[in-house]
């Protein structure tokens, strides 16, 4: 911003012309764009939301845009182009779109930064070229994994008698490195290995997990116990609600979600619990401001953000959600 500033006020001083200030300080104002695949969603709205807030605090103007497919996203940049704006985050709605969002980036020489999803480049790696900030997937799954643990104990559960039911969206790295971290966690904890069975979900969402649960639920009666978890809080909150049509009553349920947002608040506030047991809650409030500080901060001082930075989350239940939602000001 000082910068920026300086700029400002140097061509001032030689036009000399306090009335050309306005047009000339709107000139270098900054704009970034940030852009999400699910606009509906509690998690991105409140990442959006942080990201303006930055923005009016630090004096830069957040363009809010859906990308929720990859003809969208590609509008979205041009849009943002035509608007001046120098950058977005993204939060891509198919993490192979990574190449042809940097090449449009670079056609305007916009600067781009990821957010919850990374970028795979045409080797199907992670294109380490573009600076990212997203949850430790492995770690969060792994608490989820012995959340479920415990509570199984807990409830003096006979391994045997439960199913795990698992919420799959492999195409999705920051997906398969949270339930694969759930799954060992669970198997760790003597979960029966034949007992888990996947449910491959075609999006990320609570209707499509809802569509993948209920064939699984069905085909694998004889269990009495299940357990569910999922990339995300929505995708187990569309399993806990496929257990319940199929006819499984609260107690016999333990669903343990990733995000913390106001799917959760919701879930949580219902008068009697439910299936979903619990959340594993990281700050989308932090990955909105964060992303977006360390976009305006290369935009401003050109300094690079760190390529990746990994954040990390705590337990959430129907008993401490209000405290934790505070702690991690969500
Ligand atoms: C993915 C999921 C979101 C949220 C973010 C957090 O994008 O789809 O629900 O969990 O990761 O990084």
């Amino acid at each position: 911003m000082i910068r920026f500033l300086k700029s400002s006020l140097f061509v001032l001083g030689v036009t000399g012309l306090g009335v050309a200030s306005a047009p000339l300080l709107a000139q270098d104002e900054v704009k970034i764009g940030f852009i999400v695949k699910k606009p509906e969603q509690a998690w991105f709205i409140n990442e959006q939301d942080a990201a303006t807030k930055l923005g009016q605090e630090e004096g830069f103007e957040v363009v809010r845009l859906a990308g929720e497919d990859g003809q969208q996203v590609l509008s979205a940049i041009d849009n943002l182009n035509s608007q001046g704006a120098q950058g977005f985050v993204i939060c891509p709605p198919d993490v192979r779109l990574g190449p042809a969002i940097v090449n449009r980036a670079k056609q305007y020489g916009m600067k781009v930064v990821t957010v919850d999803d990374q970028f795979l480049g045409a080797d199907g790696e992670p294109m380490a070229s573009v600076p990212h900030l997203g949850m430790s997937g492995y770690k969060i799954g792994q608490q989820v994994g012995e959340t479920i643990a415990k509570e199984m104990k807990a409830r003096g559960w006979d391994p045997q008698s439960v199913a795990a039911l698992r919420i799959s969206n492999n195409e999705l790295p920051t997906a398969k490195e949270r339930t694969d971290g759930a799954t060992d966690a669970l198997l760790e904890a003597g979960f029966v290995k034949d007992n888990i069975f996947d449910a491959p979900q075609q999006n990320t969402d609570t209707s499509s997990a809802f569509a993948a649960a209920s064939p699984v639920l069905s085909k694998n009666g004889r269990f009495e116990h299940w357990v569910i978890f999922a990339l995300n809080e929505e995708s187990v909150l569309g399993g806990v609600r496929a257990s319940e049509q199929y006819g499984l009553s609260p107690d016999q349920v333990i669903g343990v979600g990733i995000n913390g947002s106001g799917a959760a608040f919701a879930e949580f506030s219902r008068e009697k619990p439910t299936g979903f047991y619990g959340t594993i809650a990281v700050s989308s409030t932090m990955h909105g401001r964060q992303s977006a500080e360390n976009l305006y901060t290369w935009i401003t001082e050109d300094k690079e953000p760190p390529a990746n930075t990994e954040t990390t989350g705590t337990l959430m239940t129907r008993d401490n959600w209000q405290q934790v939602r505070q702690e991690l000001g969500l």
